[in-house]
């Protein structure tokens, strides 16, 4: 498959929004062999998981659109039939309203931005993107400073960090960072979060994560990947069946976008370095609010944590070939230390 459709089905699997695919030229797209390969890679009804109907009716009709406008001889240029047939049956396919395509939980199949990674290194996720807060939590996506620090942890010294270590995931929400250190990275993984539709979520992924395994994962003896989702709100002991005591690293995406609950997360960082062996705690933080962000910096001070800022950046929204997300608020990646 050529790179850029490569970059496209790693983005159509990621259900990115439409105006954000990076769709190849009209010219490109009328060619034969690349519409067989957009329908085996995208379309064909036994890929797995297949993105809901109303996104995939969406794709498919913007790129027929495309390749219409792309015909110059009628007698040459065709539309592959299976494509066509394909539209065919989306458009007669019942389709839940907007307000139920929010709420419904959808399969997300992430690709991690490595091109020369053979077989490429996916992980999936259940999420309902279009419920930004519901039953008390923000963790029903996959926001972007975790899509940020899975590309950190996709490359080389990002990896080393994690590998082979024990690790514990805070507020992990859909669990994508940890199914990927799990999964791929060498890494044993408790991941935790407050509410328990999350962590039973987490654990259905565990299952649907080890049944994709291949050669470049990492599954235990049991055949499943090494994660387990558990309990715990900041603040409360860390406990439950499976859950231990020692770890070697703490990760964490998008936690600090509340000033209220900084004192509670680092209280809880505290807590991590000095009864669970914890050594440094890894976190991803999109830059929305200055002085929220200033505050954390203020408590980590007050507390005695050393805050370094690593240098890794996401390449811009062109350029990336996996785990795909927006460049246009700065997001920083921290290493904090015991001072
Ligand atoms: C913005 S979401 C980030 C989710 C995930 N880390 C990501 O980046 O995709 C914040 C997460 O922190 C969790 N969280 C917030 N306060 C918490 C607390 N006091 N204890 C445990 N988890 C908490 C939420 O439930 C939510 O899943």
């Amino acid at each position: 498959m050529s790179d850029e459709i490569n970059v496209l089905t790693n983005q159509y699997f990621q259900q990115v929004d439409l105006p954000h695919l990076t769709i190849p030229p009209n010219n490109v797209l009328i060619q034969p062999a690349v519409q067989e390969a957009l329908y085996e890679n995208m379309f064909k009804e036994s890929l797995t998981p297949l993105p809901p109907a109303n996104y995939r009716s969406r794709v498919l009709k913007s790129l027929i659109s495309r390749m219409e406008e792309a015909i110059t001889d009628p007698d040459q240029d065709e539309i592959l039939d299976t494509l066509m047939e394909t539209w065919g049956t989306l458009l007669i396919t019942p389709k839940p309203t907007a307000i139920q395509q929010a709420q419904q939980l959808s399969q997300i199949k992430y690709t991690a931005p490595t091109p020369n990674t053979t077989p490429a290194r996916t992980i999936i996720t259940c999420e309902s993107r279009g419920v930004i807060l519901a039953g008390g939590t923000t963790g029903n996506r996959t926001w972007e400073a975790a899509l940020h620090l899975g590309t950190y942890l996709s490359t080389e010294s990002g990896e080393s960090l994690v590998r082979g270590k024990r690790v514990i995931e805070l507020g992990a929400g859909t669990g994508f960072l940890s199914l990927f250190c799990a999964k791929y990275l060498g890494a044993s993984v408790v991941s935790t979060d407050r509410e328990q539709f999350l962590i039973d979520n987490m654990n259905t992924c565990v299952d649907l994560n080890s049944e994709h395994t291949h050669a470049n994962a990492n599954p235990s003896s049991s055949g499943k990947i090494p994660m387990y989702a558990g309990i715990w709100d900041w603040g409360t002991k860390l406990e439950g069946e499976g859950i231990g005591d020692e770890f070697d690293v703490a990760i964490g995406a998008d936690l600090i976008y509340d000033a209220d609950i900084i004192p509670l997360l680092i209280s809880t960082v505290r807590d991590l370095f000095e009864n669970y062996k914890v050594r440094e705690f890894i976190l991803a933080a999109t830059l929305r609010n200055e002085k929220t962000f200033q505050t954390f910096l203020d408590t980590c001070g007050s507390n005695n944590l050393s805050v370094e800022t690593l240098a890794f950046q996401s390449p811009n929204s062109q350029e990336q070939t996996g785990f795909f997300h927006s460049t246009d608020i700065p997001i920083h990646t921290y290493r904090i230390l015991p001072g």
